[in-house]
């Protein structure tokens, strides 16, 4: 079983030909409301996959709750430790524009999850095959998640996304650590390629559709990405994170775990919406093997 500690969201997606300059006001082309929240995300792409996955996490009391806990449920996501809190649910606010995104997340009901909670899934996690995280959830919750990992010998992924809130403690206990570019700059500084070198096969950055590097103990490997017609890049992260879950938990190795979540990630962004491209298993070997869908 793989398990996803992580956040849940609507993503109020608006898309436009110019992002607004500050105090100037565009006519926008699209409005729409498709599920996302990067812990929901990784715990789609996983399921996808053939995972079979369970989520920890909580929604709002709102109309937005009901209908990100029936998306999760129709892709075969376990949801006993999903709760519902007072208020609203996690939304982001999504702007696609110049072939970008801007995106402003409020955490709404993820952050009322406690450390008491993970402990009350306590078995459900000692028992899971990897479990996998990312820091839209309360930083003490994550902490605790890694603590009960770490004791009971199962293997984390912390995808350190936003990494405005990462601190060295959460490096401490993780199994593997998936910042992209812009975070592993944020925590490792501009010589972030060193500490490739210091956490060997742990530490892997992903390099958007360049694929990724990490530092297999004799020399640095890059896995080159697949690729790909980028129509919306939005979870592309996700879904590397949730396919190398997938991978790792079947004890693929390491490089080629990383070359099938490169693959995955490449077919996600070929749709719109954050879990709109996310693939199924067969998408990816085809991929892998080289033949275009
Ligand atoms: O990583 C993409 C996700 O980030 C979106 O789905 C949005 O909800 C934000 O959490
Ligand atoms: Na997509």
């Amino acid at each position: 079983m793989i398990t996803v500690v992580g956040s849940i969201n609507m993503d109020l997606v608006v898309s436009t030909d110019i992002f607004p300059k500050q105090g100037e006001t565009v006519l926008g082309n699209l409005y729409t409301t498709v599920p996302g929240g990067k812990g929901a995300n990784q715990a789609v792409a996983a399921a996808r996959l053939g995972g079979e996955v369970q989520m920890v996490g909580a929604v709002g009391l709102d109309a937005f709750g009901e209908e990100l806990l029936a998306g999760l449920k129709a892709e075969n996501i376990q949801l006993d430790a999903v709760k519902r809190k007072e208020g609203a649910s996690g939304i982001a606010n999504i702007l696609l524009s110049e072939g970008d995104n801007r995106i402003i997340v409020v955490p709404g009901a993820n952050h009322k999850v406690m450390p008491e909670e993970i402990d009350a899934s306590k078995d459900q996690l000692s028992t899971s095959s990897i479990v996998i995280m990312q820091l839209e959830m309360p930083i003490p919750v994550i902490q605790r998640t890694l603590e009960l990992c770490h004791e009971n010998g199962v293997p984390t992924i912390l995808n350190p996304a936003p990494a405005s809130g990462f601190n060295r403690e959460l490096l401490k206990y993780c199994t593997y650590l998936t910042p992209n570019e812009t975070e592993a700059e944020e925590i490792f500084g501009e010589d972030w390629l060193q500490a490739l070198e210091q956490y060997p096969n742990r530490l892997v950055v992903t390099l958007g559709g360049k694929g990724a590097q990490f530092y297999d103990g004799e020399k640095l490997v890059t896995v080159k990405g697949f690729p790909t017609k980028a129509v919306d890049t939005t979870g592309a992260g996700d879904t590397f994170n949730g396919a190398l879950g997938v991978a790792l938990s079947e004890k693929m190795p390491f490089a080629e775990a990383v070359r099938f979540a490169n693959a995955a990630a490449s077919l996600s962004v070929e749709k719109f919406g954050a879990q709109g491209g996310m693939p199924t298993r067969e998408a990816v070997m085809n991929r892998m093997e080289g033949e275009l869908q």
